[in-house]
């Protein structure tokens, strides 16, 4: 079996992706950035060996930091999914890139994805980064986990990132989710300032890094 990759050297190679060229605020376009991906990313194939010869779905892709991180980790596939199509395909352009050929993308969202898949598809891995869903979104976050946890597989486990100040809500959420929910550690996250509304430069806020694995 091939070493796993360090997660510095993880680090730089996401550090060379395209980001959003133009964040839509409502979309909640912020990419993970590429220090928090590869800690997120080597956590889980480490710790908790989900990733190597895994399929998995990256939800909400963006530009794919996270899928993209996955196969460099040892994913056997990845299937992107974003409502966007800039973002796609910044994606694509990304992918060119690094010359991955185990990734695919679909424009769809996230509401009407169970549907797209027919349920045929079933992953053994669900990674993203939702829009925090506070906003004018209300409730979008907790959807994601309801769509990722449906396409995952029976063993199938899903790691999402979420606002700390919504940690009760998803422990209480868990077990009408019949899934073991875990808070795997608290990050800062800097927002960049892309949106008006901020007035510094960025904005930190703290995030919780969720794993969900099913019952
Ligand atoms: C916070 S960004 C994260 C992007 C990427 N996963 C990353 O980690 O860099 C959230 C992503 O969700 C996408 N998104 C927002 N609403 C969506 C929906 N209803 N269905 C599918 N994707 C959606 C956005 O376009 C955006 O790419």
């Amino acid at each position: 079996m091939t070493k796993l990759m360090k997660r510095k050297e993880l680090e730089q190679h996401l550090q060379e992706l395209d980001g959003f060229s133009k964040p839509k605020i409502l979309l909640e376009q912020y990419e993970t950035r590429a220090h928090i991906a590869a800690c997120m990313l080597h956590t889980i194939e480490s710790v908790f060996g989900d990733l190597r010869q895994k399929t998995v779905l990256d939800l909400g892709c963006g530009c794919s930091v996270l899928g993209i991180g996955s196969v460099l980790l040892g994913a056997s596939y990845v299937l992107g999914v974003d409502i966007d199509e800039e973002a796609l395909q910044i994606s694509a352009s990304n992918l060119d890139q690094f010359e991955l050929t185990d990734i695919d993308l679909i424009q769809c969202d996230v509401k009407s994805l169970p549907r797209v898949l027919e349920g045929k598809s079933k992953f053994d891995t669900v990674i993203m980064n939702p829009p925090f869903g506070t906003k004018h979104n209300k409730g979008l976050d907790s959807l994601f986990v309801d769509i990722g946890l449906e396409c995952l597989s029976e063993k199938g486990v899903l790691y999402s990132l979420h606002k700390s100040s919504t940690r009760d809500y998803f422990y209480k959420k868990a077990p009408s989710w019949k899934v073991e929910a875990r808070v795997l550690a608290q990050l800062r996250y800097d927002l960049p300032a892309t949106y008006k509304f901020h007035s510094k430069a960025s904005v930190d806020i703290e995030v919780d890094f969720w794993r969900f694995e099913k019952k």
